[in-house]
């Protein structure tokens, strides 16, 4: 049995989790892990370019060739980073995976949740993150905090209505899968979330 970890990082543009998501890093690291990091839509030359033509802001996709982008660049990723990296005993964090595409193309954009499940049996044949941590905040929150810091992308320039679709769709994903998702609330202060954080990771060794 494998003792390393794929772990998972979801939640609206704004939730924080990049800070997150270094903290645990570092603490893995300092526990002497080895730790790959990664990101979705990304995390290979081919990915990046995916990413790059995903995010652009003049570029308008279909919901659908979104989605089917989104599991290309994935596919990649789990056979050039995310599997070797764990046959090699490394854990792995990656900043998004799955559950994005469940919430922003089918809960945001409106794509059917059977065809997102599809693609994600296709693609991932049963594989599964061991744990995913999902950062909850209510999208107004998420977006004062964000907008203060850079330019958003095309994704973060979409609409109040599309981000509460969004994180109905990660509560929805949460819901059904319980033991696998767990839920941050982060509208809480940052050392508040490092202890829950600190407690679920206990859990792992
Ligand atoms: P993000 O990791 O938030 O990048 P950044 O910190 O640079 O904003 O993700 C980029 C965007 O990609 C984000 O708005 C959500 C979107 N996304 C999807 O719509 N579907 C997906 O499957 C994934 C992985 C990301």
């Amino acid at each position: 049995m494998r003792r390393n970890r794929f772990i998972t990082l979801e939640g609206l543009d704004g939730a924080g989790k990049t800070t997150h998501l270094e903290w645990l890093a570092a603490d893995l690291k300092a526990r002497g892990l080895e730790v790959c990091m990664t990101r979705e839509p990304g995390g290979t030359p081919t990915g990046e370019a995916l990413r790059a033509l995903l995010l652009h802001p003049q570029q308008s996709l279909h919901a659908e060739t979104e989605t089917l982008l989104m599991f290309a660049a994935r596919r990649e990723h789990l056979e050039k980073v995310i599997l070797p990296a764990l046959d090699a005993g490394e854990w792995v964090l990656c900043d998004r995976f799955t559950d994005a595409t469940f919430a922003y193309q089918g809960g945001g954009s409106g794509v059917a949740w059977e065809k997102i499940a599809a693609l994600e049996s296709w693609v991932q044949r049963g594989f599964q993150p061991d744990l995913t941590l999902y950062f909850d905040i209510e999208p107004e929150n998420a977006r004062s905090r964000m907008t203060a810091v850079r330019q958003p992308d095309r994704f973060e320039q979409e609409r109040e209505a599309f981000h509460r679709a969004v994180r109905a769709a990660y509560l929805r994903r949460a819901a059904e899968h319980p033991e696998r998702i767990r839920v941050i609330d982060s509208n809480r202060s940052i050392p508040e979330i490092r202890l829950h954080l600190r407690g679920i990771l206990q859990t792992l060794f």
